[in-house]
């Protein structure tokens, strides 16, 4: 069991980790956990996990505007590795209204929030509910808003007065070449969109590929300034370790 008091301590502790090792300590500690699983290059920790733990919960927020590469990719995971992944959906009545008043593409006059709030952040905060910690893909290295990914943590978007939400990113501290390393080395299936010239994965309008010398996630709702390009799902974390 791990609590709230203890993320300092092992967030310290997991420095030194490779991923494999700190999943194991979590999965071994806490059992109400899931992985967060986007259908990109994230797919080297669900499997990390799926070996330590074939029961391992996985989630997928279907927004309704992922690629449909994507979503070919998240149900051949799903096959091949027989998971259970759960396709978490928009609530109807919110995105109905939504749509019907703005419109399909309206993030691109007046800003992602609103879109992802609905499509994203309030299936999320649901099922987070049922959960007493989460695991995500999120690297240090993906943007500069993410420097700071701690590997443990407090939730600091979706935990509740009542409720701590621990969140772990086993991830932060490898590279996008160590993630591709895992995916080449283990012959991973991949999203086929980056083949493509597609390095950060998103919905399909809000995703283009990047050139030369571009940072990872400068494909990502690119209309709008860097440090806008978070979509709610991960506050900027807090670096909880002395180091
Ligand atoms: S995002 O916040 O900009 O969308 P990004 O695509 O970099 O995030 O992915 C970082 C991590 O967020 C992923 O490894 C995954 O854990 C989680 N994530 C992002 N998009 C989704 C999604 N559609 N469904 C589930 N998890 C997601
Ligand atoms: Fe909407 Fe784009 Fe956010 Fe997807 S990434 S939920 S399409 S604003």
């Amino acid at each position: 069991m791990i609590t709230a008091q203890d993320i300092a301590a092992l967030n310290t502790k997991f420095q030194d980790q490779q991923p494999k090792e700190i999943l194991k300590h979590v999965l071994d500690q806490v059992s109400n956990i899931a992985i967060s699983f986007s259908g990109a290059e994230d797919v080297a920790l669900v499997v990390m996990a799926w070996k330590l733990n074939k029961d391992i919960k996985v989630f997928s927020l279907d927004t309704g505007r992922l690629h449909p590469e994507t979503l070919r990719f998240l149900e051949r995971v799903r096959n091949e590795y027989k998971i259970d992944i759960e396709f978490l959906s928009p609530n109807a009545t919110a995105l109905e209204t939504f749509t019907r008043d703005k419109g399909l593409f309206s993030f691109y006059e007046d800003g992602h929030e609103e879109c992802c709030g609905i499509r994203k952040i309030a299936p999320l905060r649901q099922h987070l509910q049922g959960l007493d910690a989460w695991i995500t893909g999120q690297r240090r290295d993906q943007s500069p808003t993410r420097a700071d990914v701690a590997i443990a943590q407090v939730d600091p978007a979706f935990s509740t007065a009542q409720k701590p939400l621990l969140k772990f990113n086993p991830l932060a501290n490898w590279t996008s070449k160590q993630v591709w390393d895992y995916i080449r080395m283990f012959d991973l299936p991949y999203n086929p969109l980056h083949d493509q010239g597609f390095v950060s994965i998103g919905c399909e309008p809000c995703t283009r590929p990047i050139g030369p010398n571009q940072h990872e996630r400068e494909g990502r709702w690119w209309w709008e300034e860097a440090t806008a390009k978070e979509c709610g799902l991960h506050k900027p974390s807090v670096i909880v370790s002395d180091r």
